[in-house]
C-alpha cells in the first residue's frame, strides 16, 4: 500500500490461516510492486512531456501565453488531482482518466465503506492504476479540512478538485422527510464547500487550480422526484458561477459538468419501466457511458482550458437542450 493509503490495512487479522496470510502477504506485495511500478512509469512520462511542452514553447520564439515562472513550475508539477466519490461508477473512470493524463490521482471514502474502498483499490491496482485513497466524510467540514492540511503536507498544493461524491434519495417532496433532504442536500451540495474551501489558499498561493464540480442534467431542467437532487445540483451550478468570478484572476477556473443518466448504479437503481420511459427521451437513444463524462473532466482538467470558467457542459444525449 502506498503511504496515502494509511487508513486501509489488507486483513491478516489472525482469522486467516497461516496458508491464506501467506497468500494475503503474496497479494499485498505484488499489489505493492504494482504501484511502484505504475507510479514510476507515470511520473517518467510526466516529465517527458513536461518537457516535451518547455522545449515546444521554446521552439515556437516565446511565443508562450504562460510566464516564466508557470513554465519553470510545469517542469516540476506534482498534478495531484482529488476526486470525491471517485470509488463510484462515475468517478472510477474519472480516476481513470485522469490517471492516464499524467496526475498524481487521490481519492475519498467514508469509514463505513473502508471495505468496498479496500476492495476497489486492489482492483484498480490489478488494473495497473494507483489512487491513493484517504478516509474523508465530505459533509463534515473539519473533516475536509484536515484532509487537506495532510495532502498538501505531503504533495503540496492540490491541482485539481473534482466534486463528483453523491447520493440520490429519490421521492416526490409530499412523501420526503427532512433526513432525505438534508442527506441529499449535505452530501451534494454542502460537500462542495466543504471539500473546496480548504484547498483555495494553496491554490491561490500556487497560482493554479481546476475545480470541476459534477451537476446534472436534472440540476438544469429539474426532475420529478428529486427536488432534494436537482435544488443540490442546481446549487452547484450557482456555486460555480460566484466562485469562477471570484478567482477569474488567480489562475484557478471553476466549471461544471453536467451528466445526463449514466450507465452506473445510480441511475440503474431506477425502477425499470421507469428508466425505460427515460431513456425513450434521450434524443441519442441510450444512456452515457462514464467515460463519456470523464472526457469532459478531462478536458476541463486540463491547463490549455485556462479561458473556460464559470460554465457548464452538458453531457447528456441532447435530453435538454437549455
Ligand atoms: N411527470 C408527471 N407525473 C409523473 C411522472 C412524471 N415524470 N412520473 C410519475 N408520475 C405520476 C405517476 O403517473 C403517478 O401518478 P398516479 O398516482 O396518478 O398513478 C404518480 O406520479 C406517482 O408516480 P410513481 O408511481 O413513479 O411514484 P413512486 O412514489 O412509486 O416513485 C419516484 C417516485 C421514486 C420518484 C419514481 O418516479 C422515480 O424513480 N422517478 C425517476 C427519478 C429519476 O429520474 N431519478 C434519477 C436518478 S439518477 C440521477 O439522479 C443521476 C443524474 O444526475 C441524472
Amino acid at each position: 500500500m502506498s503511504d496515502g493509503d494509511e487508513s486501509i490495512s489488507l486483513p491478516g487479522d489472525g482469522v486467516l490461516s497461516p496458508w491464506f496470510q501467506a497468500l494475503d502477504a503474496g497479494i499485498q506485495s505484488l499489489g505493492q510492486l504494482l504501484d511502484f511500478s505504475s507510479d514510476m512509469f507515470k511520473r517518467m512520462a510526466r516529465e517527458q512531456h513536461d518537457a516535451v511542452g518547455v522545449c515546444l514553447d521554446t521552439v515556437a520564439g516565446g511565443l508562450s501565453w504562460e510566464s516564466p515562472e508557470t513554465v519553470g513550475r510545469k517542469a516540476v508539477a506534482t498534478g495531484t488531482a482529488l476526486i470525491t466519490g471517485g470509488t463510484g461508477g462515475l468517478g472510477t473512470e474519472i480516476c481513470r482518466r485522469l490517471a492516464a493524463d499524467g496526475n498524481h490521482v487521490v481519492s475519498t471514502y467514508i469509514a463505513a465503506e473502508k471495505n468496498v474502498a479496500r476492495e476497489w483499490r486492489r482492483e484498480r491496482a490489478r488494473e495497473g492504476l494507483s489512487v491513493d485513497l484517504y478516509e474523508c466524510d465530505v459533509t463534515d467540514y473539519e473533516s475536509c479540512r484536515a484532509l487537506a492540511r495532510t495532502l498538501e503536507e505531503r504533495y503540496g498544493p492540490v491541482e485539481i478538485i473534482i466534486n463528483c461524491a453523491g447520493i440520490t434519495r429519490d421521492t416526490l417532496l409530499r412523501k420526503m422527510d427532512e433526513g432525505d433532504w438534508h442527506a441529499v442536500l449535505d452530501t451534494n451540495l454542502d460537500s462542495v464547500f466543504n471539500v473546496t474551501r480548504p484547498f483555495i489558499d494553496g491554490m491561490i498561493k500556487n497560482g493554479y487550480g481546476r475545480v470541476i464540480n459534477i451537476s446534472s442534467v436534472n440540476g438544469q431542467k429539474g426532475q420529478f422526484g428529486q427536488t432534494n437532487y436537482s435544488a443540490a445540483k442546481a446549487g452547484m451550478i450557482g456555486f460555480t458561477r460566484s466562485l469562477a468570478l471570484e478567482l477569474a484572476q488567480t489562475g484557478i477556473t471553476v466549471n461544471c459538468v453536467c451528466p445526463g443518466y449514466v450507465a452506473t448504479s445510480m441511475v440503474e437503481a431506477i425502477r425499470e419501466d421507469i428508466l425505460e420511459g427515460i431513456v425513450a427521451q434521450i434524443p441519442v437513444g441510450r444512456l452515457a457511458r462514464p467515460e463519456e463524462i470523464a472526457d469532459a473532466v478531462a478536458f476541463l482538467a486540463k491547463r490549455d482550458s485556462a479561458y473556460i470558467t464559470g460554465t457548464e457542459i452538458a453531457v447528456n444525449g441532447g435530453l435538454w437542450l437549455g
